[in-house]
C-alpha cells in the first residue's frame, strides 16, 4: 500500500545512499515529472545537484522566468537557463515538415546535452523524471503517438553518453507524482500544469517557425489558459492550447482591412491521451477568449475551435 509520507522519506534516503558525495545533474523540463525529481532530489542531496533548463525559444510565456523563479530562487536549486533561442530558430528556419521539425528539434537538445555533459564533468549521474508509464512504453509495443511521431524524449539517450541513471520517480503513476509534487510544496499551477510536448510550440506553429510566429502564439495561448484559469475549467478539460496556422485571412478593425493569422483553440478531454474528445466548452466562453485574442494579440484576425475527436485526428496538430 502506497504511502506518500514513507515514499519521501525512504526515496530521499535512497537518493542519498546511491549517490554519496558525487554529483547529479538534471534537465529540468518545468513539466511536473522533471520537477518533481529535482525537488525531491535537492532534498536528499542540496548544492550536489545541478540543473538546467533549456529555453528552446519554444516554450510558452514566461516560462523560463517562471521555473527559474520556482526552482532556482524559491527552493534554491542550482539551476541554470540555457538560452537556446537562436540556436532551435536557426536550425528551423525554412523548415516546414513536420516529422522533419521533431527531429531537428530532438537533436538539437541531444546537443545541448553533450554541451552540459562536457560542463559537468565530474558529475556521475544523470537525473531523470522517469514515471512508471514511461518505463511501461518504452517495454512494450509502443502507443500510436510513439510510432507515428518521433517522440524526442521517449527512446533514451546517446550510448556515448556514460552516466549512472538516476530515477526516483520510475515506481510512480502519474497522480502519485502530484502527490509528492504538492506534499514538497511546488505551486498548485506547476503541479496541475497540462501536458506540454517536448518541442513545444515548434509542433503548434504550423509549417515554418519564426520568432514572429512563436511571440504571437505565446500570447494568444497565455490569454487562452489564463481564461480557462478564471472560469474554473482549466483543471476540469485535459489539454488545451492555442495553436497558429499558416493561413492568413481578411478582416476589419475599425476602418482598416487587416490580412493577418488564423488561430485555433484546442481542448481536449480524454483519459489517457490515446484517445480524446474535443471539449464542450461553453460558446460565450469561447466568445470571451476569441475576442480578447483578436482585439489583444497583434497579428491574429480569425480564430476557430477545433472540434475533431482522436482518432482520427489527433490532439497536436503536428
Ligand atoms: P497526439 O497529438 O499524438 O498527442 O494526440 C498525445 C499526447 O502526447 C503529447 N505529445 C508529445 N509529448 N513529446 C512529448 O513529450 C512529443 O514529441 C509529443 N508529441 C505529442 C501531446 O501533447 C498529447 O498530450
Amino acid at each position: 500500500n502506497w504511502s506518500m509520507g514513507n515514499y519521501i522519506e525512504s526515496t530521499v534516503e535512497e537518493i542519498r545512499e546511491k549517490v554519496g558525495d558525487r554529483k547529479v545533474i538534471l534537465a529540468l523540463s518545468g513539466g511536473v515529472d522533471s520537477s518533481v525529481a529535482a525537488v525531491l532530489i535537492h532534498k536528499a542531496i542540496g548544492d550536489q545537484l545541478s540543473c538546467f533548463f533549456v529555453d528552446t525559444g519554444l516554450m510558452r510565456k514566461d516560462e523560463a522566468k517562471k521555473v527559474m523563479e520556482t526552482y532556482g530562487e524559491h527552493y534554491n536549486i542550482n539551476i541554470e537557463c540555457i538560452d537556446a533561442e537562436d540556436r532551435f530558430l536557426s536550425k528551423l528556419a525554412g523548415v516546414s515538415d513536420p516529422e522533419e521539425k521533431r527531429k531537428i528539434i530532438g537533436n538539437e537538445f541531444i546537443y545541448i546535452f553533450e554541451d552540459q555533459k562536457k560542463r559537468f564533468k565530474d558529475a556521475d549521474f544523470l537525473a531523470q523524471g522517469t514515471i512508471y508509464p514511461d518505463v511501461i512504453e518504452s517495454q512494450s509495443v509502443k502507443g500510436p503517438s510513439a510510432t507515428i511521431k518521433s517522440h524526442h524524449n521517449v527512446g533514451g539517450l546517446p550510448e556515448e553518453m556514460k552516466f549512472e541513471l538516476l530515477e526516483p520517480l520510475r515506481e510512480l503513476f502519474k497522480d502519485e507524482v502530484r502527490q509528492v509534487g504538492r506534499e514538497l510544496g511546488i505551486p498548485d499551477h506547476m503541479i496541475d500544469r497540462h501536458p506540454f510536448p517536448g518541442p513545444g510550440l515548434g509542433i503548434r506553429i504550423l509549417g515554418e517557425v519564426t520568432r514572429e510566429k512563436a511571440d504571437i502564439l505565446r500570447e494568444a495561448d497565455d490569454i487562452f489558459i489564463e481564461e480557462l484559469r478564471n472560469e474554473g475549467l482549466y483543471s476540469k478539460v485535459s489539454q488545451a492550447f492555442v495553436v497558429l496556422l499558416p493561413v492568413k485571412s481578411v478582416g476589419v478593425m475599425g476602418d482598416e482591412r487587416t490580412y493577418e493569422y488564423t488561430a485555433v483553440l484546442r481542448s481536449a478531454d480524454t483519459t489517457d491521451f490515446m484517445t480524446a474528445t474535443w471539449s464542450r466548452l461553453p460558446y460565450d466562453f469561447l466568445e470571451k477568449v476569441s475576442n480578447r485574442i483578436i482585439n489583444e494579440v497583434k497579428g491574429i484576425n480569425r480564430m476557430t475551435y477545433d472540434i475533431s475527436s482522436k482518432p482520427p485526428a489527433t490532439i497536436e496538430w503536428e
